[in-house]
């Protein structure tokens, strides 16, 4: 019980990792708001969790200010306050790695940094009140990997691409720290997960199953991470275990990309 009645928001929470987040936090005791754009899958999450405590959802889209200042305020009416953001959310089982327009990098942009940033903006205020807040971004491995980037070796005809994801998710990393430079003299701490590869029914639709092995070849422990990987180093994070850590990642892949 280490987030005993602490109230965490958990954005991309109807799937995946996020669901993961959500079960192993109400299990540590805190209240957690499912924010999701994805109606159905959300609200299906929030009851089939409502045996382990106190979960609820709102439909939420982290790219549209309006929406995430509603998603806050509903939690604040159902839980009175926010102690805890998992800015999970991201455009990653939809990402379409072969558009390589501007429009669309800026649509991912929207969502997978700007969108962290947006949610950060509006619990901001109330965590710095409260002097305490938790907030962890999640990242990604492919922010590290230039290998994933390799482009065409057609001198001719060469044409730059985007890979709106990886820069996304870079993006996440000095987000991370500029906001940790500035909540950090409220007693809010800001932290980031870059996950390595993990078997989600997201990484099924956006990684060919014959290329995921790959990735486990990569990393030291020969093979790819779990959601319930993600899990421990959140909680460590949002736990007062963390309350000196500030403005630092934690890659969690089993020893591919190692930063020190
Ligand atoms: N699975 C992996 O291999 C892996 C690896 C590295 C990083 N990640 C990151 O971990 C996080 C979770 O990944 P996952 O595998 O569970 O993917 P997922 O697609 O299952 O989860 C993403 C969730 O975000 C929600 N979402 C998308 N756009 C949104 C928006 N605008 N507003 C609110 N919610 C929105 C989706 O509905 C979904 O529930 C993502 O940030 C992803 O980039 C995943």
């Amino acid at each position: 019980m280490r987030l005993q009645d602490k109230v965490a928001i958990v954005t991309g929470g109807g799937s995946g990792i996020g669901t993961a987040y959500t079960r192993r936090f109400l299990a540590e005791g805190a209240k957690v708001m499912i924010a999701d754009i994805g109606e159905e899958q959300g609200s299906r999450t929030a009851a089939e969790l409502a045996d382990d405590g106190e979960v609820a959802f709102v439909k939420t889209d982290i790219a549209d200010p309006e929406s995430a200042q509603a998603a806050v305020d509903a939690t604040v009416e159902r839980f009175g306050a926010v102690d805890i953001l998992i800015n999970n959310a991201a455009i990653y089982a939809d990402y379409v790695g072969s558009d390589h327009s501007l429009e669309y990098l800026k649509q991912v942009f929207d969502v997978n940094l700007h969108g962290q940033w947006v949610m950060a903006k509006v619990v901001a205020p109330l965590m710095v009140k409260q002097h305490w807040g938790r907030i962890v971004n999640v990242a990604s491995i492919a922010a590290y990997l230039h290998q994933l980037s390799a482009g065409s070796p057609d001198a001719e005809n060469f044409e730059l691409s985007n890979y709106a994801y990886m820069q996304s998710k870079w993006g996440v990393l000095g987000l991370t720290r500029h906001m940790a430079g500035q909540l950090g003299q409220f007693n809010v701490t800001v932290n980031c997960i870059a996950p390595g590869l993990t078997m989600t029914e997201a990484t099924d639709k956006q990684v060919p199953t014959d290329f995921q092995p790959m990735f486990a070849t990569m990393s030291a422990m020969r093979r790819n991470t779990e959601a319930e990987h993600m899990v421990g180093p959140a909680v460590f994070f949002a736990s007062s275990d963390a309350d000196m850590v500030n403005g630092q990642v934690l890659v969690v892949d089993g020893g591919n990309v190692m930063i020190s």
